[in-house]
């Protein structure tokens, strides 16, 4: 098993180097993205084709009025060529013939705004389309994807990928292919316009053309590696945020605030200086192709006046047709720069999307996995080894069997691997080596959802929805009833406290459950876990952040709920292990000692140890206790909970 090769970090430890995986095949990967919306596509490119022809339409409608009026106005003014062959009825006044031309250029005009309406409309709402597939796509993946991915990623780049680079991924398909199309048509019929007219001079005016292309490829060079590093920067940008947000307590508590204001605005200013320097790419670039249009101009000037002069060429429908059409080339071709600078973003872009995309799914259900709804025999770990990287096993040959309906209690201290075994029987990770069995199955030759589903699990860190303290209850059900809520939150001893809030069960929980203390947080989590009904019950310190007397209610509440099922409990507190059928002590993710309270207090010497402090440190809270009622009140003690109590010394503020 390969573990903690996410590609995410691959990507991290990359920053601006060039990319990994081929210009080409990314190409090749995003004009399918493109095909896949062919018909969209090419309703708008059929728009922006009708477009040109419009404006076309509008320039030639112009010239000829202008050749009209001069052959009105001029002696030697020559006769204009009427499109299609229609001229006016010779009875027409020129005044008549002048407003029928401006109403018809008007209808052009309008006709001309209706179509870009739809275009941008059309454009709009393919672009949206695609940038919702895309964004759907990662996070369905991202459910997929197992913790490994997770741990080895950052949850900052993942934020970047769905939001900023999916959208980079869409500009390819509305601001790249379909773009390129139109300047491709538009610069044919244009050229094809020109060159009906006159060739020599168009050739003329174009000679300076092939510069403009060697320019676009060296300016995509350019900007290449610059666009990658965008993107790690953005990553940069969020995490600063993120964190912040998440760790805001901690970074008040250590009045930190200035100091974060700091660094994210120099991740702010790090983002805007590699802009400025994409920027200043384009900016010079832009006006240097400008400059070579504008050389044309000069040769149409001069070689076309000739031409005039020599009555070669019409001053309307040729000349001024002619310098339109130059102008409107050379607008076309400085959207190149800006299509080959979206073709560099994208294909940054793409490979941040792709990465996620083609992450491979580790864990998942096999062809032919078997379902299970309850454990009837037990599960048994069989020799099993795992790391969470190849350098560091975290759980050494554990073997352990646990019958279907007993309770049982892992200690250890911290970092043993407690939580770990936990993970490894939700199958949140796979076994390095040896065998995860439930009711005799290997956990992989099981449904994954059944095997999800079968064990309610309580984490070591509870985390809640923004949502109703109901609907976070209800979470592996959204379908319960209310009853079934309560029910689940009485085993919980969750219900009292709920009914105190402001609005009872429908009272909305803080992000991350913000607005409640850790234990009610605790006991919601256990409340949510209690509500499916499982089969299997995984506790992980599920109790640590609850005062000893809710633990008690929690603990005789529980004793009912535990009946009939299989449950692993995690915990430090000798109360809690004390309920269990057996107690496995965990060290350095080795299988210590296994065994009774009693049993374990004669052959552990770490429980025997863990015994003691606790049994001291009781003592000392009932002397405590006796003191505080013979204070009369005038001094609070501080209550020192947990195993890590050291000394017996007494805590005591007078008020
Ligand atoms: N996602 C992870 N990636 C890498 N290492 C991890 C990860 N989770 C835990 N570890 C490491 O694995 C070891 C066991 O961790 P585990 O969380 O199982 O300990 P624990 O016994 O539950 O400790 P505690 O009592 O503090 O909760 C520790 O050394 C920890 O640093
Ligand atoms: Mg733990």
């Amino acid at each position: 098993m390969s573990v903690g090769t996410g590609g995410i970090q691959k990507a991290e430890k990359s920053g601006g180097e060039p990319r990994k995986v081929s210009s080409a095949t990314l190409l090749r990967r995003l004009l399918a993205l493109a095909l896949e919306y062919r018909r969209p596509c090419v309703m708008v490119v059929l728009m922006q084709t009708v477009l040109v022809i419009l404006s076309l339409s509008t320039l030639g409608l112009t010239g000829v009025g202008i050749d009209y009026l001069s052959s009105q106005v001029l002696s030697n003014g020559e006769t204009p060529h009427w499109p299609f062959g229609i001229s006016p009825p010779a009875s027409w006044s020129p005044v008549q013939v002048i407003v029928v031309l401006s109403l018809t250029i008007l209808a052009v005009a309008m006709l001309t705004a209706g179509l870009k309406y739809l275009a941008a409309v059309a454009s709009g709402a393919l672009s949206q389309h695609i940038l919702i597939r895309l964004r759907t796509e990662i996070y369905a993946k991202l459910q997929r994807l197992g913790f490994q991915f997770y741990d080895s990623g950052e949850s900052s780049s993942i934020i970047n990928r769905a939001a900023g680079d999916a959208n980079n991924v869409r500009n390819f398909v509305d601001g790249v292919i379909i773009r390129l199309i139109t300047v491709f048509l538009t610069l044919t019929v244009f050229l094809a316009y020109m060159f009906r007219m006159h060739v020599e001079l168009t050739l003329a005016c174009l000679a300076t053309t092939p510069l403009l292309w060697v320019g676009a490829v060296v300016f995509s060079r350019m900007v290449q590696p610059a666009y990658r590093r965008a993107s790690e920067l953005g990553d940069v940008m969020i995490r600063t945020l993120v964190e912040n947000l998440q760790g805001i307590q901690v970074v008040k508590g250590f009045a930190r605030e200035s100091e974060q204001a700091d660094k994210f605005r120099a991740a702010n200013h790090d983002i805007r200086d590699l802009k400025t320097s994409i920027f200043f790419r384009i900016s010079t670039f832009q006006p240097a192709m400008g400059l070579l249009t504008q050389a044309n101009m000069l040769v149409l000037i001069g070689y076309g006046g000739v031409l005039v002069i020599r009555g070669e060429l019409a001053l309307g429908a040729g000349l001024f047709v002619f310098a339109n059409l130059l102008h409107e080339f050379a607008n076309q071709v400085a959207h190149i720069t800006n299509i080959v600078n979206s073709i560099q973003s994208s294909l940054a872009s793409a490979e941040r999307v792709f990465e996620v995309l083609d992450e491979p799914i580790r864990i998942q259900s096999s062809p032919a996995a078997a379902r299970i709804s309850a454990v009837l025999q037990g599960i048994e770990f069989d020799n099993v080894s795992f790391g969470y990287s190849p350098e560091k096993q975290v759980i050494r040959n554990v073997s352990l069997r646990i019958n279907a309906g007993e309770c049982v209690g892992i200690t250890g201290p911290t970092g043993a691997g407690k939580s770990t075994l936990l993970s490894l029987l939700k199958r949140f990770y796979d076994v390095e080596s040896g065998r995860i069995l439930i009711d005799g199955t290997d956990v992989r030759d099981l449904n994954l959802s059944d095997v999800r589903r079968l064990m309610g699990i309580v984490f070591q860190e509870s985390f809640l929805f923004s949502n109703t303290v109901a609907a976070n209850i209800a979470f592996g059900d959204p379908e319960a009833t209310q009853e079934r809520i309560e029910e689940a939150a009485r085993i919980a001893s969750a219900d009292s406290f709920i009914r105190e809030l402001p609005d009872g069960y429908q009272s909305m929980v803080g992000e991350h459950g913000s607005n409640l203390s850790g234990g009610q947080r605790q006991r919601l989590s256990l409340a949510r876990a209690m509500l499916t009904n499982p089969s299997v019950l995984l506790l992980d310190d599920a109790t640590a952040s609850v005062d000893p007397e809710t633990e008690h209610e929690i603990r005789e509440a529980m004793v009912s709920a535990m009946r009939g099922r299989t449950t692993i409990i995690v915990s430090n507190r000798l109360s809690t292990l004390r309920q269990t059928d057996r107690i496995v002590v965990l060290r350095n993710g080795v299988i210590e000692a296994v065994g009774t309270h009693d049993e374990l207090l004669r052959t552990s010497d770490y429980y025997r140890e863990l015994s003691d402090l606790q049994s001291r440190h009781e003592l000392e809270q009932k002397e405590l206790d006796q003191n505080e009622e013979t204070d009369d009140g005038q001094a609070m003690t501080i209550h020192m909970t947990g195993a890590n109590r050291v000394s017996g010394r007494r805590m005591t503020r007078v008020v």
